[in-house]
């Protein structure tokens, strides 16, 4: 599965969150304008990308990285990322089984994908992590057919769930979407964090406004301050990866992060 975000889509979000158009980036960095537009097109400079990313918050050599980077796969018996079809590209729901207990996390954008291949018959709960609508179109559907759906408002105010070995701990991830509700998974051989669109790996989640785009990284870093350390993120699109990876190579780094110096699988990445 490859990455959601190119690192040109990681600066146009960038500029989005941070309400900055190409002509003040161009001003705050240096860089010509033309050659921002060309970096927003695809075409990597990595003299460009050093100059605009103090502006904008990110780590120049995550992005430069970007385009290699893919996290390790992580071997998870009882986690199946479901792919589902929305417009032009994939949403992963999640089913968690444990003991014979099964969570599904998300449910696609159409009304009756995630009952091709899928059987509801018992589910104990069909936990949302946003309303944005790639992540509940099934979710009458299965509501229709006896699933308890608990939403993301629902889940944050109960704070903790427990089902048979999985306990639950709904943890606040809004900022792209609010509300916005990410699950840590306890239980399993590891920690899981179902996140939504809160974060991908090397990237997160489009945000409408500089609010919404500072709530987005500070409940991302209160989440990660929760997280146990070989904590395994499963987002709502692109590949499932983990805390310590995001920390290095994702390129917000610089904005949900708290401290640095963590290593991965013996690469570090070049001094900003
Ligand atoms: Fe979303």
């Amino acid at each position: 599965m490859s990455l959601e975000d190119d690192f040109n889509d990681v600066i146009a979000k960038a500029m989005r969150g941070l309400v900055v158009d190409v002509s003040a980036l161009a001003e705050d960095s240096g860089i010509a304008a033309d050659e921002i537009e060309a970096l927003l097109g695809g075409a990597m400079d990595e003299a460009a990308v050093r100059a605009i990313c103090p502006v904008l918050g990110l780590d120049a050599a995550a992005l430069i990285a970007l385009p290699g980077y893919h996290p390790e796969r992580v071997a998870l018996p009882g986690v199946r990322c479901i792919e589902l079809p929305y417009r032009w590209g994939i949403v992963n729901a999640w089913e968690v089984e444990l003991g014979g207990v099964r969570l599904l996390f998300d449910a696609g954008f159409g009304e009756r994908d995630i009952m091709v291949g899928f059987s509801p018959a018992g589910i104990a709960a069909l936990l949302i992590t946003h309303s944005h609508e790639d992540h509940i179109g099934g979710m009458k559907a299965l509501a229709a057919v006896g699933v308890r759906v608990i939403s993301e408002t629902e889940a944050l105010a109960a704070g903790k769930f427990v089902f048979g070995p999985l306990e639950l701990e709904a943890v606040d991830l809004s900022g792209h979407c609010t509300p916005a509700t990410g699950y840590f998974v306890n239980g399993l051989g590891r920690q899981l964090l179902i996140a939504g669109d809160a974060i991908f790996a090397g990237s997160m989640g489009g945000c409408k406004s500089r609010e919404a785009h500072e709530r987005a990284t500070s409940t991302l870093r209160a989440a990660f301050a929760k997280a146990a350390p070989d904590c395994v993120i499963l987002p709502g699109h692109g590949p499932a990866t983990t805390i310590k990876e995001e920390l290095v190579y994702n390129p917000f780094r610089p904005r949900f992060a708290v401290g640095a110096g963590y290593v991965v699988n013996q690469k570090v990445l070049p001094e900003r």
